[in-house]
């Protein structure tokens, strides 16, 4: 698995174009995030006090935006952990492959829009933390 850190997953301040009748944030693959997008989900209608994620990927990159409400990243390497509030539509936080992740304190009627580099594919997941703790010390 990848030898990445929680250093790595940074904050990517989006551009939005101002207008009166409100705004538009524009991400493009390879110009804004250093990925190309393949895949484009997102997560809505999330019960109080749930959590999303909770596992990682060997070869995604994603950046995850809050496109309305605001929510928390929990990232963790293995190592070190770092938590990421996201409550603007106009931030992400990219994740980059081997850190384990979860989304957790969705606000109500909160979006969590993902932009994801590879098709889905369950074979890219790992959902073991100890198999994900246990890879990682292996790198
Ligand atoms: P999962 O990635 O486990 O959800 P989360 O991390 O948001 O909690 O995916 C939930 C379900 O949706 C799982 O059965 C797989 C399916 N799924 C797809 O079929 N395609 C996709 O692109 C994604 C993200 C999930």
């Amino acid at each position: 698995m990848k030898k990445s850190s929680v250093y790595d997953c940074v904050i990517v301040p989006l551009n939005k174009i101002h207008n009166r009748a409100g705004n538009i944030t524009i991400i493009e693959g390879q110009n804004n995030i250093p990925f190309n997008v393949s895949r484009l989900y997102y997560l809505y209608d999330i019960p109080g006090g749930e959590t999303r994620g909770g596992h990682a990927h060997k070869e995604l990159y994603q950046l995850i935006v809050a496109a309305s409400g605001s929510f928390d990243v929990l990232l963790d390497d293995g190592q070190n952990k770092k938590i990421v509030t996201l409550n603007r539509p106009d931030f992400g936080v990219m994740v980059v492959p081997g850190i384990w992740r979860e989304l957790i304190e969705f606000s109500s009627g909160a979006i969590c829009l993902v932009l994801a580099s590879i098709k889905y594919d369950e074979a890219d997941y790992i959902r073991d933390y100890r198999n994900f703790v246990s890879e990682k010390k292996e790198k």
